[in-house]
């Protein structure tokens, strides 16, 4: 189900081998900061390889309702006006940030230190998920929210009037709440410091320098601490949005555990806070290779050749390496499945309160297609059945969960029997080009 839509049921079919090349769509991350940062700047952003799954087009949508000019040129070609860090106008309507966590927080921090109030809500997913990690940063900057019970959406934030600069802890590994703190700070006078003990995706920091904001990053015993000045005139950017590696994952472990696979992903970002999940396959025993490795707008690339990976092992997952491949958890089980021995993921209890209790919505899912997994709050064990011994034939539900849905898609690809998932509307979110995509590799996905 859309945010806004009723359910698709889907089922996946057992397929031949997938063959071809998979251009996948732009970084989600990179995609809401390219928006947010664009509305904050002075001038004109142009941005090529936008994403427009929902979640990027709910954020084009609040951009506006604060004041920016954002236009669709077609083709994932965008622009932003930008209002100026500070320019803000309170917006005249609830922000509804549909089914994106990211969306959300990272609005709620770039408006929490202008004089407006606004309003957020979102879908029964969103309304769901934990944001006391956002507002407990933006009171230290004066800001105030009301929202419903558990710190639950909707929520009403009133931005600090007169905002002081904080130095904050991140108190769990989340690029989203250390990113809501850094925007926040963009509008407080002086040094807004941010420290996380662990080190996770680091887009904000790097799209912050390159917009022109003076930020300094120190690695040290207490962990990344990110200093930043505030109050500076932010200059428009020409931004060429990488392709999403989080997406690359669903056409890569397609391959790996489909008999016969060869697919090439092209031009897919490989910042080391986001790649954990190939070096874990790789770790595997996969068959994935990076070709043509290169660097584009600062970031390492590279296309990703994906084959049929028969002799895949379990493996533990080192816990350290979990914000790297926090997203991708839920497709790693999948190929578990196909690997023999167990894979142990551990120190992942974050994916509890990602769209949907990860940990749970995998563990029910593969236990209906014939997978045995145990977990705990903060690990989750797949126990392998090898490359030909996965069952299959089960009903997953994906809770208004894109990865989920897609991670049972994939499993249906090399399982016995085809795996039904209850809705794949939540996919549009994320990757909406998923379906055809994969049925051109010669993937079996139908609408009942
Ligand atoms: C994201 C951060 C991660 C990730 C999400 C995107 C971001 O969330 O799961 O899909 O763009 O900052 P957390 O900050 O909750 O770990």
């Amino acid at each position: 189900m859309s945010s806004h839509g009723t359910p698709i049921p889907m089922t996946s079919h057992p397929c031949g081998p997938l063959n071809g090349v998979a251009e996948v769509p732009g970084d989600k991350s990179i995609s809401h900061r390219s928006l947010i940062l664009g509305a904050l700047s002075v001038g004109e952003t142009k941005i090529s390889g936008l994403l427009e799954g929902e979640d990027v087009l709910d954020t084009a949508k609040a951009m506006r309702a604060f004041g920016a000019e954002v236009t669709d040129h077609g083709g994932g070609h965008w622009s932003v006006h930008g209002v100026g860090v500070g320019g803000f106008a309170e917006p005249e309507q609830v922000i509804d940030c549909g089914n994106s966590g990211t969306g959300v927080r990272l609005i709620i921090g770039a408006m929490a230190t202008s004089q407006i109030t606004a309003t957020f809500t979102g879908d029964a997913s969103l309304r769901g998920r934990p944001m006391g990690r956002i507002t407990d940063p933006i009171s230290e900057f004066g800001a105030a929210s009301f929202g419903r019970e558990g710190g639950r959406l909707p929520m009403t934030i009133v931005g600090a009037a007169e905002p002081v600069p904080v130095r904050y802890v991140v108190p769990m590994p989340s690029a989203q709440v250390k990113s809501a703190v850094l925007l926040a700070g963009l509008n407080a006078p002086g040094q807004t410091v941010v420290i996380e003990k662990e080190a996770t995706r680091d887009h904000t920091e790097r799209m912050l320098a390159g917009f022109g904001a003076e930020i300094a990053v120190e690695e040290t015993e207490q962990g990344r601490v990110i200093t930043l000045t505030g109050q500076p005139e932010l200059q428009a950017q020409t931004i060429v949005v990488p392709r999403d590696p989080s997406s690359a994952a669903f056409p890569v472990c397609a391959a790996l555990i489909t008999k016969g696979s060869d697919v090439l992903v092209p031009g897919i970002g490989l910042n080391p806070t986001r790649a954990g999940l190939y070096t874990t396959l790789r770790e595997m025993g996969a068959d994935l290779v990076y070709e043509n490795e290169r660097v584009e707008g600062g970031e390492p690339v590279a296309d990703l050749r994906a084959k049929y990976s028969p002799d895949m092992k379990g493996i533990a997952v080192p816990p350290e390496r979990a914000a790297s491949m926090i997203d991708e958890y839920p497709i790693l089980s999948v190929v578990a499945a196909f690997a023999t021995g167990q894979t142990v993921m551990d120190g992942v209890k974050e994916l509890r309160v990602k769209e949907s209790d990860r940990i749970d919505a995998m563990a029910v899912g593969l236990r209906a297609n014939g997978i045995t997994v145990d977990e705990t709050e903060d690990s989750m064990i797949v126990h392998g059945l090898g490359s030909d011994g996965v069952p299959g034939g089960g009903i997953a539900a994906s809770h208004l969960d894109h990865r989920i849905a897609m991670s049972f898609m994939c499993l249906g690809m090399g399982a016995q029997a085809g795996v039904h998932v209850d809705d794949g509307g939540p996919i549009a979110t994320s990757f909406p080009i998923f379906e055809p995509l994969m049925a051109q590799l010669g993937a079996k996905l139908e609408r009942a």
